[in-house]
């Protein structure tokens, strides 16, 4: 009786003085994200083709900051149980990857031909995380092109949207029973600018004049011709979504001059609005002012018409809606200048047509990527900027995260106190209206950064690349992002008691 008594004049205490507590919604999808080539290995096994990862990092080995390539990675195709087991350590609600191409398609110009090893791979992993009711997130390209489609000219062929067309009722037709979210491309920018319009990814055409443009055109296509294969003849029965994940950093201007804000504008359009605008704008197409000035600058260098190819009337309006969803990958900020900060670009190219400077303020704290700082409020910056854009539009986060260099250890406070932020900076913009379903934090472990090989580190969970199994094991961070989902809530003052895993009962 006294107890019961007690317990009431608790609970009568809390209503009286509730805590500020902001919660994520219960339906809210916790996860973590990882790409094919990034973790699976096995790139040479059961079937699989090269693709322009594999081709670059063999033929080119110098481009790699440690002359590493994605041959092995995390082994994550022999590892996959041990994935999934990480997942229910961690109670994530879903998890985020992707398809190797050529693992599935090993000729993709025949996609009649397809891989059952590399089917079977998929299945399986998608089946031990449905087991654990872990729901899949599925991209169906992140960056790793068949080198057979690179040799033919990749994106820049105007077959591309047939091909990924073929290869997206591949993915749809095996997976889709049982994935119900899908990405058609991940970040449109890194393949577009980095791998064709400069030399930072995969295949570095370089081909800085007419690469991105070109690409975003037949990337863009290709997307839309996916998006309506999954919407015509798969999702009537499938129940999915389809949508696009897009690298959505924060851009504000430097002061509040028009210049300035005209140039962040410019840079907007520049890094995302070139390849959102056709889909999720009222419009639809390329971004004015940036058409506007590409024309300019290419009809004042003598070139007959714009290095900015058009759509048809018919090719604006297949791509204009072809989404149910926006992923948003975000990581940082900067703020830009008319005028100042200018730094060394090649003419013509995408940076000198919009000719901005670039500041980042030396108190945002540095990561192990030089593009990676510690920027306050991006994440609501970019998002309430984004939904304001276009309205009516459903999100996802789809990729967040910090980087630390392989000697850091276990104890990585940075990234606990950069994960903290940024949710909270999400807590903000679902306050302020923005319909934001999910947040996948990159990453599930330690894998190939790319360019910088295994030398940045953006693993909750580190892998020790040296041993035969490539160990995974918990870093503090990752107690601290289990907590938020567990509790929903973010906890400033949670400290693990030890870095022991376990796994919740009933997850
Ligand atoms: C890329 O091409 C430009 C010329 O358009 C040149 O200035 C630059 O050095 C090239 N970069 C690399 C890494 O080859």
């Amino acid at each position: 009786m006294k107890l019961i008594l007690y317990i009431g004049l608790i609970i009568a205490a809390c209503h009286a003085h509730p805590r500020q507590e902001r919660r994520f919604p219960d339906d809210f999808l916790f996860g973590t994200a990882t790409a094919a080539y990034q973790i699976e290995g096995g790139y040479n096994v059961d079937g699989k083709t090269d693709n322009i990862w594999d081709h670059m990092t063999h033929t080119k080995p110098h481009v790699i900051k440690d002359m590493s390539n994605g041959d092995i990675a995390a082994n994550s195709y022999y590892n996959y149980k041990r994935d999934v087991e990480m997942m229910r350590e961690l109670g994530i609600d879903a998890y985020r990857f992707s398809f190797s191409w050529s693992r599935i398609l090993p000729n993709p110009l025949a996609p009649y031909n397809v891989n059952q090893a590399g089917i079977d791979f998929y299945n399986n992993y998608i089946n031990e995380m449905l087991k654990y009711n872990i729901t899949p997130m599925a991209t169906l390209y992140h960056w790793d092109l068949p080198q057979k489609l690179q040799d033919l000219g990749g994106f820049l062929n105007p077959l591309f949207p047939e091909w990924f067309e073929d290869y997206a009722r591949v993915v749809y037709e095996n997976f889709g029973d049982r994935v119900k979210l899908f990405i058609t491309f991940n970040e449109p920018r890194e393949i577009c600018f980095e791998g064709y319009g400069s030399s930072t990814k995969a295949p570095i055409l370089n081909v800085t004049d007419v690469g991105t443009y070109l690409c975003a055109k037949y990337l863009l296509l290709g997307h839309a011709k996916a998006y309506y294969a999954y919407v015509n003849d798969f999702k009537p029965t499938q129940q999915g979504q389809c949508g696009i994940t897009i690298s959505s950093n924060w851009f504000g201007p430097l002061t509040d001059s028009e210049e300035d804000q005209f140039a962040a504008e410019l840079k907007r359009q520049a890094e995302w609005g070139l390849y959102a605008d056709p889909i999720f704008s009222e419009e639809g197409g390329f971004p004015k002012e940036l058409s506007d000035v590409v024309a300019r600058k290419s009809l004042d260098m003598g070139y007959k018409e714009s290095r900015m190819p058009e759509f048809t009337d018919e090719e604006r309006q297949l791509i204009q809606g072809s989404a149910d969803f926006f992923g948003v990958n975000h990581y940082t900020a900067s703020l830009i200048s008319a005028t100042e900060y200018k730094t060394f670009y090649p003419v013509p190219s995408l940076y000198a047509d919009i000719d901005v400077g670039i500041y980042r303020p030396p108190e945002w704290l540095d990561s192990a990527s030089d593009w990676l700082k510690f920027a306050p409020n991006s994440v609501y910056n970019a998002l309430t900027f984004l939904h304001n854009k276009y309205p009516n539009t459903e999100f996802y986060i789809t990729e967040n995260g910090w980087s630390n260099y392989p000697d850091a250890g276990l104890i990585d406070d940075d990234r606990s106190t950069y994960y903290r932020a940024a949710l909270n900076s999400v807590l903000d913009a679902l306050e302020a209206g923005v319909n934001i379903k999910g947040y996948m934090a990159w990453s599930l472990m330690d894998n190939f950064e790319w360019m910088e090989g295994y030398v940045e580190r953006f693993g909750l969970y580190e892998v020790d690349f040296t041993s035969e199994a490539k160990t995974r094991t918990p870093r503090k961070s990752a107690f601290v992002y289990k907590e938020i989902v567990r509790s929903r809530v973010i906890d400033p003052d949670y400290e693990p008691e030890n870095l022991t895993m376990w796994i919740d009962e009933g997850h």
